[in-house]
């Protein structure tokens, strides 16, 4: 039996993919690079395809005697999605329901599905329990909220097995440097500073000053990227061996402000971070920060690598060794 991983050439779907290898799963990797990077695939049979196109993952799920399912493939941009909800609704759902579709027709039952914290909206609690009340602010979030019914709809109707992991702010590089954060454009906090003080791009922006938060920046959950891939490989493993569906956050319980990250990459990188204060981008909440009590409990999950030092050096690492971002995106 295989497990197969839609979106397994992205950022979180290849450091997952590196670490189902190492614990033994043979895997199909289905991607159709629209986002996703050949150079980050470390293994597994790939079908380039597209989960939009329902007859090509209907046959991978026909022929492959896929025993579970892993879902990265997503569009992430919550500025973007409140500029063009439309793509966003289209693309999100339809590639998740043509999924699910092809998996119950082929009866694979266990479903493993990347969720996120905007799910949340403002929060009313914090640190954020996986029981605070569902009230997505932005069309990305919207969409995640909205696969998780359907994914309650179908376990009720279908007996479909499901756990979503609600990711904070997924951050860093596979120690062993073989891996890292592509994105294009880059949109994310520590791979812009990064990218900045590599000359990649011109300029630095910090957005929103005026936060209700304690220095007025907003205050964020950093996670290592190989300690939310690991936490799928035991999601997996809890979901083969329980059948219990759940809704699971994957957040370090740690909060730092984006002021604070600039410090702190000062530290790391000895170099000196100049930035543009502008105003808050759409969409963004002052603080998100994860309980991360269930996950612990139900997935026995460890941090190993989320410190914020090993977070900022793992990254740097990468990107001072990869070309990364390609020349037509640097300047973005
Ligand atoms: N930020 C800057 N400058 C930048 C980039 C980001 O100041 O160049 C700020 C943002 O405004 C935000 C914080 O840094 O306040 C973190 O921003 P990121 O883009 O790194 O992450 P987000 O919290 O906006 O989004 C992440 C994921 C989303 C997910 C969200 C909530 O990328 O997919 O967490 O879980 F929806």
């Amino acid at each position: 039996m295989k497990i197969l991983v839609a979106g397994g050439a992205g950022y979180i779907g290849s450091h997952t993919v590196k670490e189902l290898i190492q614990e033994g799963f043979e895997l199909v990797v289905f991607d159709n690079f629209s986002t996703g990077k050949k150079e980050l695939l470390v293994g597994g049979e790939l079908v380039v395809g597209d989960l939009m196109d329902l007859e090509s993952i209907r046959e991978v799920l026909r022929s492959k005697n896929i025993e579970a399912v892993l879902h990265f493939a997503s569009l992430i941009q919550v500025g973007e999605s409140y500029k063009d909800p439309q793509k966003y609704y289209t693309h999100n759902l339809i590639s998740s329901l043509n999924l699910l579709a092809a998996m119950l027709e082929s009866e694979v039952n266990n479903f493993i599905f990347s969720s996120s914290a905007a799910v949340y909206g403002e929060p009313q609690e914090i640190p954020i329990p996986e029981s605070h009340p569902l009230n997505p602010i932005n069309p990305y979030g919207c969409t995640k909220f909205f696969i998780e019914k359907i994914l309650q709809d179908y376990e009720r109707a279908y007996g479909l097995k499901f756990i979503s992991l609600r990711y904070f702010n997924a951050a860093g590089s596979d120690p062993g440097g073989r891996l890292g954060e592509m994105h294009e454009p880059e949109t994310h906090l520590i791979p812009n500073i990064l990218l900045f003080l590599l000359g990649k791009k011109k300029s630095f922006d910090l957005f929103g000053t005026d936060f209700p938060t304690e220095d007025g920046a907003a205050v964020r959950d950093y996670i290592h990227v190989t300690d939310l891939a690991k936490a799928h490989v035991l999601a997996l493993k809890k979901l083969l061996t329980s059948s219990q569906s759940d809704f699971i956050n994957l957040g370090a319980n740690k909060g730092y402000s984006v002021l604070e990250i600039i410090k702190k990459t000062e530290e790391v990188t000895g170099k000196k971070i100049v930035y543009r204060e502008k105003p808050k981008r759409e969409g963004d909440v002052p603080v998100l920060l994860a309980s991360k009590e269930k996950a612990e409990k139900i997935l026995g999950w460890k941090l190993y690598h989320s410190d914020i030092e090993t977070i900022i050096e793992t990254a740097w690492n990468w990107h001072q060794k990869t070309g990364n971002p390609p020349k037509s995106s640097a300047e973005k």
